[in-house]
């Protein structure tokens, strides 16, 4: 039954992309029954909490927050919370020992439960669970569009749920069980709503999106690409992740196919020691994620390559963790996330033996991502002095006239228009269509000024005078 009356809402996410996607659907579908998202927890009547569980350090996380929670509740008893992700789907009812203050519990593939679940608990007076691991599209949440000109300019659309790929340390198929993708058909509706409501680009994402198999006719990974390629008032497509082991000939001539794919993928490697990589299981050797770098440079000579890399798994050696080194020296990553190895509960190599120090591991990960960081400033400086392209994503600073964006690669390029000094001067016409250029989703093209470890810096090419264009025509 619709709410009439206005109810505020907070969700607090922790974890992956996948999280956020989730957390947006769950405003939208809330706000359909009259929820308001409000800024912080204090001031919500109902608390919603997206967990995560792929290292210890994230689940610790989730259950510091909900200790806070059970303290608001404390002065506001009628505050509801409920919890949804990836812990939920792991601990169950479980979760209620730790943290009785929660109401709700909804799992990974039951997010399209939660209205009711919040209904049953308001009637009732007693706590709900829902952790079924619903089959097929039903799988997927499933929200309003947002209004038009509501979107921001850039959007996740999850097109995949679950991974089948078991590697030694995941909790993640246990949590989000078998793969299962949402029909092209649905995908593409949900990306033109968006761009309906202004957002220019989109990742798509899934655990291992190389798996994507959709619809009757078994639509594959490269060819949803080419389809939501087509749709009209796009700019971009991104995605996210990449198994190396099944990344196809397919996929990497999409990137010199496609004019809207970015050139950038992420393709976590994990470790540069073929030992490592088999007790991992991850499928793949050293040499063979090499040769697909090398086979994407082919396709794409100037795309960027992310990764992501585990230190300390059970049993690496000093001489794996060089090896690690060696990879990175090679492949010369445009950027990497790297994590100690955190013990999963489920997963087999929390029963590996010849686990790392902890000491040993964390003096592995700042030497690694010290090295990276000399790699990523290096890439970062070549591109001192280049024109590129920027999607704006927004302002960078409340207080300054300063924007932020990416490159059609994967760099974040903040840039200022004019001086301050000057734009302070500027009369209010002008100011605001200066500032219109710069909206969320323009594509400015900039000119690179200043290099950092994790962005650049530079300023707007100057715009053709009004009218020039037609002369030039
Ligand atoms: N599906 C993606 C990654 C999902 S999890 C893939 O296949 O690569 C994101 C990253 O978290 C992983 O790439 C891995 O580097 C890291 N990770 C996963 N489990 C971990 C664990 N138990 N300890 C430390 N890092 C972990
Ligand atoms: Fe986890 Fe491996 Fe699946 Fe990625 S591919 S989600 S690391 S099991
Ligand atoms: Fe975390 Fe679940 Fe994503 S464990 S990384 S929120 S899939």
């Amino acid at each position: 039954m619709p709410m009439t009356d206005s109810r505020t809402l907070y969700i607090h996410t922790i974890g992956c992309q996948m999280n956020v996607y989730d957390g947006e659907q769950i405003e939208r579908m809330l706000a359909g029954r009259g929820y308001r998202p409000v800024a912080g927890p204090e001031s919500a009547d109902l608390v919603v909490v997206n967990t995560c569980a792929i290292r210890e350090k994230a689940e610790q996380k989730v259950f510091s927050f909900l200790g806070r929670l059970a303290r608001l509740k404390r002065e506001r008893p009628g505050m509801m919370v409920a919890v949804g992700g990836c812990v939920a789907q792991q601990e169950g009812e479980k979760i209620r020992k730790r943290a009785p203050c929660v109401d709700v519990i909804f799992g990974t593939r039951s997010i399209n439960a939660l209205p009711g679940l919040l209904d049953a608990a308001e009637v009732t007076g007693r706590p709900q669970a829902e952790l079924a691991m619903s089959p097929g599209e039903a799988a997927f949440v499933t929200a309003r569009p947002p209004e038009a000109g509501a979107g921001p300019a850039s959007a996740f659309v999850t097109i995949m749920q679950g991974c089948d790929n078991f590697c030694a340390y995941c909790v993640v198929p246990r949590v989000r069980g078998r793969e299962v993708s949402k029909p092209p058909e649905s995908t593409l509706a949900e990306i033109e709503n968006l761009v309906a409501a202004g957002v220019r680009e989109v990742t798509l994402l899934g655990q291992n999106v190389n798996a994507y198999c959709g619809g009757a006719g078994g639509c594959d990974f490269p060819e949803l690409l080419a389809r939501v390629n087509a749709v009209e008032g796009l700019r971009r497509i991104r995605f996210t992740t990449s198994h190396p082991k099944d990344l196809s000939e397919g996929l990497m001539a999409a990137f010199g196919r496609l004019d809207k794919l970015c050139h950038h993928i992420h393709l976590p490697v994990q470790s540069g020691s073929d030992a490592v990589l088999a007790r991992m299981n991850r499928k793949y050797s050293r040499q063979i994620y090499m040769d697909r770098v090398a086979a994407l440079r082919d396709h794409c000579p100037d795309i960027a390559i992310t990764s992501d890399f585990i230190v300390g798994f059970p049993g690496e050696s000093e001489a794996d963790f060089e090896q690690t080194l060696s990879l990175m020296d090679a492949v010369r990553f445009d950027g990497v996330f790297a994590f100690n190895y955190s013990d999963r509960p489920g997963a087999p190599a929390a029963r590996f033996r010849n686990k790392v120090d902890p000491a040993a591991s964390s003096r592995r990960l700042e030497r690694l991502l010290n090295f990276q960081k000399t790699v990523t400033t290096e890439k970062h400086a070549a591109m001192v002095g280049k024109v590129v392209e920027v999607l704006v994503d927004g302002p960078a600073r409340k207080s300054a006239p300063q924007f932020t964006g990416r490159t059609f690669g994967n760099a974040i390029v903040n840039f200022t228009p004019e001086p301050a000094d000057r734009m302070d001067q500027m009369d209010l016409m002008d100011r605001t269509d200066l500032m219109d250029q710069f909206r969320p989703g323009r594509r400015v093209r900039v000119l690179i000024e200043a290099a950092f470890a994790h962005s650049l810096r530079g300023k707007p090419e100057p715009r053709e005078a009004k009218g020039e264009k037609s002369h030039a025509a």
